[in-house]
């Protein structure tokens, strides 16, 4: 059970499952139309029916020259043009000719963003730090609470910083925050408004918006709404991904991607890496009954790997209802959680061999380094496919009384302690490997679980492209706003958020 495409290696012999399951699984994905939908994708249909829009990220990674027509538009060429623009700017700034208000070149470019305008490409820029421009250091800020941002502020040279505010609607209150901040901070260590136009870009589908904020709309750099934003790096917000690591290596991330996409229209389930990884999720999740699953990198530079893939499938697929509005009978997205693996085995791992729930994992391994027997890496790597052999293994009473026996131990601790020394096993898991660390294999590694995500949302009929369920939270948290500003009570709420209200305006008048 083996299966391998685009640099990427999956052993996914060690879950619950055998050549029956499987095949039951791929009749399952049929039933569903999953190749139908997959083309429906591809092609631009309006798949994402609730707000009407194609989903297109597919066609951002395809070789400029094709066609691909959308209301009567080829968009390959819109997003040929928007790709020329950022590589020339990134190139300007990397080579030193985009200088700063008092002419100095930049030295530190910070992305504010939030959710896909922030994850995707802070992820990416960490796993691809060994490509890092020398001058260049990027930064990622997305809190709102301004701790970040002031830490980071006090760190940074006004003349050599470079702001790139990313948002699709340019209406999040996060980042304009953030953007307001980072403006009113330039504004006060350089001359003149004029300033703005050398340390501020922006990042978005909302033009207006942007020119409302005071940023030159020829610093703008556009995308669409069929782009989402958890599926977005390949676009323009991807631009800080262009600055650290230039045009010509982003080009390879994007080819990386454009190399899954076409394995995942081609090749048959049976070898399709995506298909196979989204029916197995499907296996744990509806008949296993997971409601985790960890993503367990073993490279220190794909730590941030785990949380960009929480937004992907979690605001995708965590859903309730199918796309007629009927209620869902099964579950869908499982909780994804994680870190590096080896952190994770001094502290929950415990529970993931000996506690009650099943948690399917995902091991992510780099093969390069690996195997030089002097390198550090072969430790890493051996410790992964260690966990991986003893979850599936685990240990029998019989040999943990054998191994304390050989000790000398006395009868009655033996027996004492048999049970809580003992691993049931069977634990289920994936192990992906990836040839190396380099733009091409992370771009088809990040389109691999895109794509794991789509077939899952396929197969549960949700609509994996909308994302409703931000949307209170988001309408309360104004509403709480103007409350706790307010001295008077502007809005109803329940006994426990005013009870909250009332607390905060107390210490704030202290
Ligand atoms: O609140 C959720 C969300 O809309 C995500 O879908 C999106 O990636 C994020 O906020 C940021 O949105 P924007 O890019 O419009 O600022």
């Amino acid at each position: 059970m083996q299966v391998e495409a685009c640099g990427l290696f999956l052993d996914y012999s060690k879950n619950r499952i055998n050549a029956h399951t499987l095949s039951l699984l791929f009749t399952l994905a049929r039933e569903a139309k999953l190749s139908e939908r997959t083309t429906a994708m591809f092609e631009g249909e309006r798949i994402n029916t609730t707000e009407q829009r194609a989903v297109l990220h597919t066609a951002l990674r395809r070789p400029s020259g094709e066609v691909l027509m959308v209301d009567g538009r080829n968009v390959i060429d819109d997003i040929t043009e928007v790709r020329e623009r950022c590589a020339r700017f990134a190139e300007a700034v990397r080579s030193g000719e985009w200088r700063g208000h008092d002419g100095r070149a930049i030295t530190d470019v910070v992305n504010i963003g939030i959710g896909g305008s922030d994850l995707g490409p802070a992820m990416v820029c960490e796993a691809l730090k060994s490509f890092a421009h020398p001058r260049l250091r990027l930064h990622f800020v997305s809190n709102v609470d301004g701790i970040e941002l002031e830490a980071l502020l006090r760190e940074l040279d006004a003349g050599t910083s470079l702001f790139i505010i990313a948002s699709k609607t340019f209406t999040t209150q996060e980042t304009l925050t953030n953007a307001q901040r980072a403006r009113r901070w330039l504004l006060k260590h350089s001359a003149d408004e004029t300033a703005i136009a050398r340390h501020f870009v922006a990042v978005s589908t909302n033009a207006g918006a942007v020119a409302r904020f005071g940023i030159d709309p020829a610093n703008m750099f556009g995308f669409w709404d069929w782009v989402g934003g958890r599926y977005s790096l390949w676009s323009a917000i991807g631009l800080s991904i262009v600055l650290q690591i230039g045009a010509t290596r982003f080009d390879a991330l994007l080819a990386g991607a454009h190399a899954m996409d076409t394995h995942f229209r081609s090749a048959a389930f049976e070898h399709n890496l995506p298909v196979i990884m989204a029916l197995i999720g499907i296996w744990n999740v509806d008949f296993l009954d997971a409601s985790s699953q960890l993503i367990a990198p073993y490279h220190q530079h794909l730590h941030r790997l785990p949380a960009f893939l929480q937004q992907l499938d979690m605001e995708s697929n965590g859903k309730s209802v199918r796309l007629d509005g009927s209620a869902l009978t099964c579950h869908s997205s499982p909780a994804i959680w994680g870190e590096l693996g080896i952190n994770g085995q001094h502290a929950y791992f415990q529970m993931l061999h000996q506690g009650t729930q099943c948690v399917p994992i995902d091991f992510i391994g780099v093969m390069e380094g690996c195997a030089s027997l002097a390198h550090p890496r072969r430790i890493a790597f051996a410790n992964m496919v260690a966990q991986a052999e003893a979850l599936m293994c685990g240990k029998t009473a019989a040999e943990v009384e054998a191994e304390m026996r050989a000790t000398g131990m006395d009868e009655a601790r033996i027996q004492a302690l048999i049970p809580h020394r003992v691993f049931a096993g069977n634990r289920p898991s994936n192990m992906l490997l990836l040839e190396r660390l380099d733009p091409f294999t992370l771009g088809a590694l990040i389109a691999l679980y895109e794509h794991r995500t789509f077939v899952q949302g396929v197969v549960w009929g949700v609509n994996s492209f909308d994302q409703w369920g931000v949307e209170l939270g988001k309408q309360l948290a104004a509403r709480v706003l103007d409350d706790l500003l307010s001295p008077a009570d502007l809005h109803a709420h329940d006994a426990s958020t005013t009870a909250l209200i009332a607390r905060y305006r107390r210490a704030a008048a202290q």
